[in-house]
């Protein structure tokens, strides 16, 4: 739409301007809890800065949360908003841009995602190497961004995440992801199609947050908490209430490869 929210750092105490997180941490459903690792010096809530939306999603605060993980300048977003909400996309990101406004040049997005990869087991995580964007919008509608996408998800961070997982023991799928519009899981001929596209994995989030942070140059890396197999792959109904929980618990192992990889 070329009316574009902006948001302003002006919104913020002088203390939190200079602080100038390094990171951007964008926090998905069931995840919010890593918020507590940080050694927090300002929660700002979504609702004091103007033109941010909030969400009404279950299991979606609606916060940035300042501080230190691992040493490093950190700023999170705990809860975002998704298109099956009725937003634009402009609106879904509007996140990303306040950030890149703070000063963030390195951006992590996390999500919950169900899986598509047979080898990849709900429960583990998956670092994206690249995605399909099938919402069918672009936050850079309006402004002619012929924004480059042939590497959304930086080699550099992708090989420093991958090496700490590893250091922690841990497993971390690599693969792509579909983001799509929901709210409703996917029916057994779309994610038959869907692998057939090439993808791992299959959510509502994260391909229009990497694409703004993308036109304005971020460096990017995301991760998808597999809390259950796509529809026709897995024995049980999906629900909300199971993506929430197993994202609870993969939450532990996130911390940890997240902790490592800021660190190294
Ligand atoms: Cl199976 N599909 C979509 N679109 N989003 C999800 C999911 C599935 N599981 C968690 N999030």
């Amino acid at each position: 739409s070329g009316m574009a929210l902006t948001l302003s750092v002006e919104v913020l105490p002088k203390a939190v301007r200079d602080f100038q997180p390094e990171w951007g941490i964008v926090l998905g459903s069931g995840l919010g809890s890593l918020v507590e690792e940080v050694d927090a010096i300002l929660s700002l809530p979504y609702e004091e800065i103007t033109g941010m939306p909030v969400s009404t999603a279950p299991g979606h605060a609606g916060r940035f949360v300042f501080g230190r993980l691992a040493g490093c300048r950190v700023m999170m977003a705990q809860g975002r908003v998704h298109l099956y909400e009725g937003r634009t996309a402009d609106e879904v990101t509007a996140a990303v841009r306040f950030m890149e406004n703070i000063g963030v040049r390195r951006l992590l997005l996390t999500n919950a995602a169900g899986t598509l990869n047979p080898k990849f087991e709900p429960g583990s995580w998956m670092m994206l190497n690249d995605h399909l964007n099938l919402t069918g919008t672009s936050p850079l509608l309006g402004a002619p961004n012929f924004a480059d996408m042939s590497a959304v998800y930086s080699p550099e961070l992708r090989v420093r995440f991958a090496t700490a997982a590893g250091e922690e023991g841990l497993v971390l799928h690599e693969g792509v992801y579909a983001g799509l519009l929901g709210p409703q899981y996917e029916t057994p001929a779309e994610v038959r199609m869907l692998r057939m596209l090439g993808a791992d994995a299959v959510g509502m989030s994260t391909v229009l947050e990497a694409i703004q942070a993308r036109a304005l140059k971020m460096e990017i890396a995301a991760f998808s908490c597999l809390t259950n197999w796509a529809a026709g792959l897995g024995t049980k109904p999906l629900s909300h209430e199971e993506v929430i929980e197993t994202g609870r618990v993969a939450s532990a192992q996130m911390l940890r490869i997240l902790t490592r990889g800021l660190a190294g």
